[in-house]
């Protein structure tokens, strides 16, 4: 059977954790692993004040991750795009059941995406996400 046609999704939200306490450490362990047994890879951003993530996977993965993450109290304000299918069909993130960046410079980016109210590409956020960052942490996909 084919599998399930891959979508992404994007959203930002203003942080509520301590941002040199052991919550970012937290949330990365169980989101890799949660993500790799469903599935999902994604890139999550923490910039101090706000975090920006990026999910790719199945529709009932994310569907049923989001139910989770939008409830979760470490975060608020979160801003959500809908969830599309990825045209050619290709991850962004193969590698990383869930990729880590903590950068401040980000911030203000992060900010304007949160206020801002027409659409943005996922894949330019992607890029800027990525842009000048050196990633400190990836695993394996599932
Ligand atoms: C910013 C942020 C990003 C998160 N990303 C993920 C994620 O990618 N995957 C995941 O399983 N949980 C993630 N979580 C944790 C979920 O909100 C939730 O605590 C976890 O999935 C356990 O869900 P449960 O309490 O329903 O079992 C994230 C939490 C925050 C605050």
């Amino acid at each position: 059977m084919a599998p399930p046609p891959l979508h992404r999704l994007l959203y930002v939200s203003r942080a509520h954790i301590d941002p040199c306490g052991e919550e970012p450490r937290r949330i990365l362990d169980v989101a890799t692993a949660r993500n790799a047994s469903m599935g999902v890879t994604g890139l999550l951003c923490f910039s101090g004040d706000h975090f920006a993530q990026i999910l790719e996977g199945s529709t009932a993965a994310l569907a049923a991750l989001m139910s989770a993450i939008r409830t979760d109290a470490r975060h608020h304000m979160l801003r959500e795009w809908q969830p599309r299918e990825a045209a050619d069909g290709r991850r962004l993130f193969p590698a990383w059941a869930m990729g880590y960046t903590h950068d401040d410079r980000l911030d203000r980016a992060m900010t304007q995406m949160v206020l801002e109210d027409h659409d943005i590409p996922l894949d330019m956020v992607a890029e800027v996400l990525f842009a000048g960052l050196e990633l400190y942490q990836a695993h394996p996909a599932a």
